[in-house]
């Protein structure tokens, strides 16, 4: 694709320094935001409060990463304070299109993520639904994880099914992304990148970012 985006995540973040943080990654494209319920990942982090603060403080629109159970009943608060966009997994859905067309009826950008282990098959019929697909490289709860290179065919099948189809969904991946792994994911389709130790482990996230960019555009 000629239209690739650059997401930095704020869980490798100093949650305490959010404000600066913030500051360091201005080139982004969006920010991506992980919020965990400590019941569908092993972890926890924060809720609509926090996310309300980082939408009122971000340079750049938020992509909000919701790893939570019940996302019927809490998705749609992230759409009304902001998100730019609101991703909830297809695992913890009960009603994933009509979630999805009410996260686009509130204005944000709707996207569904699936696990490692989750085919990609399911989400072939119903791809106009959404604007985004996250397919997560890592197994979803923590930072810092290793790219998994099993799930390179799912990015594979999804564009093309997306080319066949003619949608225009973006393909999102997350876990693991760095210099070294982000051009098996472009190669195999993907044009959105979500990376958090590689941008906010450098000492210069916004040349992190640039170094990503310029990969993803080769
Ligand atoms: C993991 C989160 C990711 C995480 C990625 O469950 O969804 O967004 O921050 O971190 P890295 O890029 O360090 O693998
Ligand atoms: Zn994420």
């Amino acid at each position: 694709a000629s239209d690739m985006r650059i997401n930095p995540s704020i869980l490798a973040a100093d949650f305490v320094n959010m404000q600066a943080e913030l500051a360091r990654i201005a080139s982004a494209d969006f920010v991506h935001v992980d919020v965990m319920d400590n019941h569908f990942v092993p972890n926890l982090t924060f809720g609509p409060q926090m996310v309300e603060r980082i939408q009122a403080t971000s340079p750049v629109p938020l992509d909000v990463h919701l790893m939570i159970e019940d996302p019927e009943r809490w998705a749609p608060g992230y759409a009304e304070l902001g998100a730019a966009s609101v991703t909830f997994h297809l695992e913890a859905s009960t009603e994933p299109v009509s979630l999805a067309r009410r996260l686009r009826s509130i204005g944000a950008r709707a996207g569904v993520a699936i696990k490692p282990d989750t085919p990609v098959e399911s989400l072939f019929e119903v791809l106009n639904e959404f604007d985004q697909i996250l397919i997560m490289t890592v197994e979803p709860g923590f930072g810092g994880q290793s790219f998994r290179h099993d799930t390179v065919p799912k990015i594979s099948a999804l564009s093309a099914e997306a080319r066949r189809r003619g949608s225009s969904v973006w393909l999102q991946v997350d876990g693991g992304v760095s210099a070294s792994t982000l051009e098996h994911a472009a190669r195999a389709g993907a044009d959105t990148f979500v990376a958090g130790s590689a941008v906010f482990g450098a000492d210069d996230p916004d040349e992190a970012i640039a170094t990503l960019r310029a990969l993803a555009h080769r």
